[in-house]
């Protein structure tokens, strides 16, 4: 506890009182003038639908003391907004508050803001570009009343002894998230970025229980499906000089910091580098049959990929029907191909299984085809190639289906369709690229009379 901190602590009403998680009392110190604000949220057990936590959240939030100012780093969620202020109001006054700089917009972070601008209307607020968009959702006409900056990267906020600076590292959650660097007090915050849902009232990693589990599990649910983005925030990140990060969700990052951006790195970075070549693509051809037609199909659609030196193909049978290992390989493809017979007018399920795994990782652009045998409707490959474009994938090649066991004709036309895929990879074959905005492509049926 600092000086400012033993001079404004007093027990206020409204602070909570030492709860089983060892909540703090009061607002923390973490660095010099620099204190956490934040609230517990032991009790929460799903976070955005989606995320589940063990052991609840924090809503992390900071005030930087400055000679000319404070600065209020984010708020909390809006049930908390009562802890919140009675910890600001521990190290600050409202009439001190030169600063409110929003890190991220979304209701975790920015509940409390509405209240915090009633009774500190003259803070200036500080928000990235594409977060004043977001913010005026917020506030709608309030916002009209207040004085606020959109900020870039390279910007900087003055507080007279330290400097807030601006980092835009978009879409590491939302598009509007920003990162802010003290280097006079060399930390960083960084929102959701290297955050976790782990609550511990103890608050500093050399500190709480083992949260090894939900850093890992917050990054594969939230930062995964953007790892271009976090890539390039780390490469913002990586040159400064940071001794603490201050995240908006989970421990405050203080022992050995740079680890956990070394952890983040090693996390963004695609699997298969060290064994692939430069120029070399990688094809992934993955197939479920029930009386081999589809099995053969893809076996003579990996034959002709092949033939291409410049393509490394593999080729996986889903029937055991275990396909989570899978998501990590498919990331770091260029390409994917799914085969299935129709099975009740429908593709078979393990594909789908692994077709809705691919919801945690970037799909968008790479290059995707299907293929299957079929008795008489032959839905399924159409279907697929469907979900394809959905996931924002290109389908330069419309899907190859076959009527039952295959000739060695239409073998034949599957190596020719394992061809085509790498030529489209490799760049020698430009095709018709069917992204999400184009329409439909028919499945090419290979019908023996046509083949004379
Ligand atoms: C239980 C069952 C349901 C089927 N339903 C369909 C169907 O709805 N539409 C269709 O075109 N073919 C259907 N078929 C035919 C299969 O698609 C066809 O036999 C195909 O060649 C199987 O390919 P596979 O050897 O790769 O399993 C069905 C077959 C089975 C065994
Ligand atoms: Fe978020
Ligand atoms: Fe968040």
């Amino acid at each position: 506890m600092d000086q400012t901190m033993r001079e404004r602590t007093g027990g206020r009403p409204g602070v909570p009182a030492a709860a089983s998680h060892g909540e703090p009392t009061g607002a923390v110190a973490v660095a010099q003038g620099v204190h956490w604000i934040g609230a517990l949220d032991p009790d929460l057990r799903t976070f955005d639908v989606i995320l589940r936590t063990a052991n609840g959240t924090t809503y992390n939030a900071y005030a930087v003391r400055g000679r000319d100012g404070v600065a209020v780093i984010d708020t909390v969620k809006e049930d908390f907004t009562e802890a919140f202020l009675a910890r600001l109001e521990q190290v600050a006054r409202y009439d001190e508050i030169t600063a409110l700089v929003l890190t991220h917009l979304e209701p975790d972070h920015t509940g409390a803001v509405p209240e915090l601008l009633r009774r500190a209307p003259q803070a200036h607020i500080y928000v990235s570009h594409r977060g004043l968009m977001v913010l005026r959702g917020l506030l709608k006409d309030d916002l009209e009343h207040r004085a606020y900056t959109a900020v870039d990267t390279g910007d900087t906020v003055s507080l007279g002894d330290c400097t807030l600076a601006f980092l835009c590292t978009p879409y590491v959650h939302w598009p509007d998230t920003q990162c802010v660097h003290v280097p006079e007090r060399r930390l960083l915050f960084t929102c959701d970025l290297l955050g976790c849902h782990f609550c511990d009232g103890r608050l500093f990693n050399d500190r709480v229980g083992d949260f090894r589990f939900s850093f890992e599990y917050y990054f594969e649910h939230i930062m995964r499906p953007f790892k271009r983005h976090v890539a390039g925030a780390l490469d913002l990140i990586e040159p400064l000089e940071i001794d603490l990060i201050a995240p908006g969700h989970g421990p405050i990052l203080r022992a050995h910091p740079r680890q956990y951006i070394a952890q983040y790195r090693r996390l963004v970075d695609p699997r298969l580098r060290a064994e692939v070549g430069r120029d070399e693509k990688t094809l992934l051809i993955f197939y479920v049959s029930a009386y081999g037609a589809t099995a053969r199909m893809a076996q003579a659609i990996h034959d002709g990929a092949s033939e291409n030196p410049h393509v490394r193909v593999s080729l996986y049978d889903l029937q055991g029907g275990e396909v989570a290992p899978f998501v990590n390989l498919i990331e770091a493809t260029d390409g994917l191909v799914f085969g299935t017979p129709t099975i009740n007018g429908d593709a078979v399920r393990t594909i789908w299984d692994l077709l809705s795994g691919l919801v945690d990782i970037e799909t968008r652009g790479k290059l995707g085809a299907a293929f299957g045998s079929y008795g008489w409707t032959g839905e399924a490959v159409r279907m697929v190639e469907e979900r394809l474009r959905g996931l924002r994938m290109q389908v330069p090649e419309a899907g190859l289906r076959i009527k039952l066991h295959p000739t060695d004709a239409e073998l034949e036309a599957c190596r020719d369709f394992g061809r085509r895929l790498s030529g489209h990879l490799t760049g020698h074959l430009s095709g018709h690229l069917s992204g999400s905005a184009a329409g439909p492509v028919a499945p090419k049926e290979i019908d023996m009379a046509a083949l004379g």
